[in-house]
């Protein structure tokens, strides 16, 4: 009788309810089994009127969970039919995000020079003084050094722990792991610590380039960086070398091109002049070949780099450094989508 009052009063109004019940009465171990087998132990003249009682017990739960079934399978059923928009529609598709123009303009230029056999190597973005500076020929307390304004993170006995100013550093790393040929292109970030501006920015993007072998001359540097301006700018783009100074490559030049956006002609981006500086290179210093293990005897090389920054505002005509990264979806928007 207690069990009878129990299920009438329930209210199965969902899934779970519906099988917390099942479970209670209805399974093998359930009540309304256990209550047959306890049926059986009775003696025969109360087995007639239990039995009775019994059975209307069992045929009252196994109704009591069907109706709750049809009922909440009912509700389910009604809500979609509920629905009545048109199932012929077209879905609403995704809004794809754009590649950001530093990484369109970075795998373009890794595209160029893999073309031409390098590879891409990488290298940590906090070094020590000696991958950073020493290695690559910058004597300790000389005023070379001041030519990149450097975020010091910690002494180190004269071995301090820096961010990299360059990606030149992963040229060390590269070379002190083998022995030529080397020929790669090592892109990555790196930080200066300078004001924030439209011309200038605390941190930046390079591509650096090595190709060290036997007789490499100063004319395959000259031919590879011809070929890639071709390739990144277009057949016409011309290009002229400037003696410069760096103290990690002797002789060493700064490559200018013709201005992409006038041709040449002048306008206020080249100051009227037609040409637009891109990058810094050089023959590798036989002190740093030296440095990384490298016989300087027999090896000659050469090394370039790029900030990509630079290069993608002559591409795309950006104006302001600072839009690299300030995720304006009004600026990035504009750039390709690639899946
Ligand atoms: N590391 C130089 C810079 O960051 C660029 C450079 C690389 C110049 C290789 C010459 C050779 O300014």
């Amino acid at each position: 009788a207690q069990y009878t009052q129990e299920i009438q009063e329930s209210s199965l109004t969902n899934a779970a309810e519906i099988e917390a019940f099942r479970l209670k009465f209805l399974v093998s171990k359930g009540i309304v089994k256990s209550l047959f087998e306890e049926f059986k132990s009775v003696s025969s003249e109360e087995k007639r009127t239990l039995g009775k009682v019994l059975n209307e017990f069992k045929i009252l739960a196994e109704t009591t969970l069907q109706h709750a079934i049809d009922t909440v399978g009912d509700a389910a059923d009604s809500q979609e039919k509920a629905f009545d928009g048109d199932l012929t529609l077209p879905g609403e598709g995704f809004q794809l995000g754009s590649r950001h123009p530093l990484s369109l303009v970075r795998k373009e230029i890794v595209e160029i020079f893999k073309k031409l056999g390098f590879i891409v190597a990488e290298g940590p973005e906090i070094e020590d003084d000696w991958h950073n500076f020493s290695a690559l020929n910058f004597p300790p307390e000389h005023p070379a050094r001041d030519m990149q304004d450097t975020f010091f993170i910690k002494k180190q006995d004269g071995n301090d722990i820096a961010l990299r100013t360059h990606t030149s550093s992963v040229q060390v790393r590269l070379m002190q792991a083998g022995q030529p040929p080397f020929r790669a292109i090592m892109p990555g970030r790196v930080f200066r610590n300078e004001a924030i501006s439209a011309r200038a920015h605390c941190f930046f993007h390079q591509v650096e380039g090595l190709y060290v072998d036997e007789n490499v001359s100063f004319a395959d540097l000259k031919q590879t960086l011809f070929h890639f301006v071709q390739e990144l700018y277009g057949e016409g783009t011309k290009v002229r070398f400037r003696p410069s100074y760096f103290p990690f490559t002797e002789p060493s030049a700064e490559m200018d091109i013709s201005c992409t956006i006038c041709k040449g002609k002048g306008c206020q981006l080249c100051k009227n002049s037609g040409w637009v500086e891109i990058l810094g290179c050089g023959m590798v210093d036989p002190n740093v070949l030296e440095n990384c293990g490298i016989d300087s005897k027999k090896y000659s090389g050469f090394a370039f780099g790029m900030g990509i920054e630079r290069i993608t505002n002559l591409k795309y005509e950006i104006r302001d450094l600072r839009l690299f990264s300030e995720n304006d979806t009004r600026f990035l928007s504009q750039f390709e989508t690639e899946i």
